[in-house]
């Protein structure tokens, strides 16, 4: 059992580390507001008061941030996680970031004497609580067959993509279709409803049928029944595909559905509900509907 460090305890964060400690780890951990993270000092995390004090008593800290500036903030400065680590000591980053910032991060921490992984999830905090989450992680291989066991613990699918960043590369192409894949399920229930089908029977159907994927069986019911905290909000998922939309452009690939999907989620902020998990794109939908 390893002594680890979790920095950013929220929606997936928090739970995250609940999983360590089942395992039998060690727990340090930080978040930015300690009140939210109270709950995790109770089951046995200890908390600390900076990301330092996290990497400075952890062999391997884990992050699960919520974008690219909370990254540079919990990383820089006296109090940051840079400051705490050393040779042997390795740092994984779980938050969808910009691949460009994680791999510039790994040569800072790299100077350290430590090692980075990009270790970004795909799944939700459903997922998670399932024991369903599945990990795909950049970097050095050998660090990568070193922190293995312990994402494992958290997984249980762990995947290896290959050097620094190309996971997190990998991550924010995955999550583009999700969105889309919601917006299109929108239109089909919308479409289904105004011809006088319930609902719930047009929800139900097209969650049997072959076009509902691991991803929609999930969200799709909270288009009926919203969650009080989204799973994964508007402004979050707007944030990936501005990521996507940027690596498209740097590296010439187009991404129309992408694009129109940011717009959609541009109007679902403008309708109000960008604190809300993203499956609110089908109130958007639905006024405009009629
Ligand atoms: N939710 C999902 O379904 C899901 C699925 C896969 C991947 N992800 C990715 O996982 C990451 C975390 O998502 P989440 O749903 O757990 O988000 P969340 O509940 O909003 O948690 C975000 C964490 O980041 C911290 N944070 C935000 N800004 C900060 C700053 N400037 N300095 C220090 N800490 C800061 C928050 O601290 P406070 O508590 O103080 O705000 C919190 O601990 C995101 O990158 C997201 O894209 C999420």
């Amino acid at each position: 059992m390893a002594k680890v460090g979790f920095i950013g305890l929220g929606t997936m964060g928090g739970p995250m580390a609940q999983r360590l400690l089942d395992a039998g780890h060690e727990v340090t951990g930080y978040n930015r507001t300690r009140a939210r993270a109270e709950w995790l000092a109770h089951l046995g995390v200890e908390l600390a008061d900076s990301p330092r004090a996290v990497a400075e008593a952890s062999e391997v800290t884990l992050a699960m941030l919520r974008d690219t500036q909370a990254l540079h903030d919990v990383a820089e400065g006296p109090d940051g996680v840079l400051a705490g680590l050393g040779p042997g000591k390795v740092f994984a980053d779980m938050s969808t970031v910009s691949p460009e910032a994680s791999r510039a991060l790994s040569a800072r921490v790299a100077e350290t004497g430590a090692r980075m992984l990009d270790a970004p999830v795909s799944g939700s905090q459903v997922t998670l609580l399932a024991g369903r989450l599945s990990i795909m992680v950049g970097g050095e291989r050998d660090v990568f067959e070193r922190v293995k066991p312990i994402l494992e613990a958290i997984g249980p699918t762990v995947n290896y993509v290959g050097e620094n960043g190309l996971a997190v590369t990998m991550k924010v192409a995955t999550n583009l279709s999700l969105p889309v894949q919601v917006l299109a399920f929108c239109e089909s229930i919308l479409l289904a409803e105004k011809s006088g089908i319930a609902r719930d029977t047009a929800i139900e159907v097209l969650l049997n049928s072959v076009v509902a994927s691991p991803a929609l069986q999930y969200r799709i019911p909270l288009i009926v029944d919203p969650p009080e905290e989204p799973l994964f909000d508007v402004h979050m998922m707007q944030k990936d595909l501005k990521l996507a939309l940027e690596m498209g452009e740097s590296l010439g690939v187009p991404l129309p559905t992408t694009a129109l999907s940011n717009q959609w989620l541009t109007a679902a902020r403008g309708f109000g509900v960008g604190d809300r998990d993203f499956a609110a794109l089908y109130e958007v939908l639905a006024g405009l509907a009629g």
